[in-house]
């Protein structure tokens, strides 16, 4: 979307994954403490995602509508929840260098019965920016069955209209492929259903959100949902490999754990400030995996450029066994004749400087390794 944003993909924090319902306004500033004195946030984590918000309790549609709107009909936070409102919640993300981002629904209610803005875009993102929202993810539920391509551009002109800078998620859970209609809708755009803390849901999305490559861009990013790093369900290795491949294909990374509680390893992973500038890279190619080899093409080597004729590339062993894994000049996209030095983004060590037409790496059972290959400066005859 043309809208100045995105012009790589977004990092910062979002509560879905690990507090689900359960998140207040003392979380959300929590967190936004966690991001700065952790050093996160200077590493470009800025966006503070208030996930489905308004806690209501009671399962009664009436009251539902008596306590989420005030008497001129418009949204209100929950009281409870977030009894300060969210302008006074944003003046404090605010205050730490941070944007704050909210919640909404392209259907009639969220996916937890609360009021959704279809048909109220207007009123909802005029609230949003009286709020001082910097960040927009709108969801899928309850969509009366319109197509996602008439539901969700309303919101990015009633956003636009506003006058304030506001980033548009969609959370159309990928369906009607949005990468062929999206990139003029939103900022990002959610390519497969929601991902879980497994490593058959990591995988399995990673594979669908290679499909769509080619649509990603600079105002644009494919979206593969959030990242499940430190939330406990894989291991470390797995989880490295999460978060090289999420950066390898210029995904959002919006960290889905507790911040305030992180383990070492956890912080390790998300702080990895290589991999990250992989990410960050304003040349903004999204990387795909080029090649799968062995039982149930379990060695994998993905790949992608980067500003300055690199490359990145990650040796990926899906496998349940160690195994070599090549990546060869050919498969790659590098010319034959190319040497290149080649950087080990985990270990942060140089491996050589004067490698040609392949590198492999013995690669652990789930574990990814990750290199930036630079090519040498080729010397010419007048050199000499
Ligand atoms: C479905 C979305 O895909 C999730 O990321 C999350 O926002 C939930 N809805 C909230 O209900």
């Amino acid at each position: 979307l043309n809208n100045g944003l995105a012009r790589t993909p977004q990092m910062g924090w979002n509560s879905w994954n690990f507090f689900a319902c359960n998140i207040n306004e003392t979380v959300i500033k929590e967190t936004a403490d966690a991001l700065v004195s952790s050093c996160l946030a200077d590493l470009g984590y800025i966006h503070v995602n208030i996930d489905f918000m308004f806690d209501l309790q009671s399962t009664n549609l009436l009251m539902f509508f008596c306590k989420m709107l005030n008497s001129q009909g418009q949204l209100v936070p929950h009281p409870e929840t977030f009894p300060s409102g969210i302008k006074l919640l944003a003046d404090y993300v605010h205050s730490k260098g941070l944007k704050l981002g909210i919640y909404s629904d392209a259907g009639v209610f969220t996916c937890q019965v609360r009021p959704g803005s279809l048909f109220h875009e207007k009123d909802d993102a005029d609230i949003f920016a009286s709020w001082g929202v910097d960040y927009l993810k709108y969801d899928n539920c309850f969509n009366l069955g319109i197509k996602p391509i008439e539901r969700y551009p309303p919101m990015r002109d009633a956003l636009n209209a506003t006058g304030r800078s506001i980033f548009y998620s969609l959370c159309e859970w990928g369906v009607d492929d949005p990468a062929l209609w999206a990139k003029e809708v939103g900022n990002s755009w959610r390519t497969t259903d929601d991902i879980n803390d497994t490593w058959a849901s990591m995988t399995a999305i990673a594979d669908l959100n290679n499909k769509w490559a080619s649509y990603a861009g600079p105002g644009g990013w494919n979206d593969p949902d959030m990242l499940e790093v430190g939330n406990g369900g894989m291991t470390y290795e797995e989880y490295r490999g999460h978060f090289s491949i999420w950066a390898l294909m210029k995904a959002p990374l919006l960290i889905g754990c507790d911040v305030r509680n992180m383990t070492a390893e956890t912080f390790e992973i998300l702080s990895n400030k290589e991999v990250i500038a992989v990410n960050q890279d304003p040349l903004g190619v999204q990387g795909r995996k080029i090649q799968a080899n062995g039982e149930d093409d379990c060695q994998q080597v993905w790949s992608g450029p980067l500003t300055g004729d690199r490359m990145v590339v990650a040796l990926w062993n899906r496998c349940s066994k160690p195994a070599t894994i090549t990546a060869s000049w050919d498969m790659i996209g590098l010319e034959s004749t190319v040497s290149v030095s080649v950087r080990d983004l985990w270990q942060h060590k140089d491996i050589t400087d004067n490698a040609s037409v392949s590198f492999e790496a013995q690669v652990e059972a789930h574990d990814c390794h990750m290199y930036i290959l630079t090519p040498q400066a080729v010397v010419s005859r007048s050199d000499v």
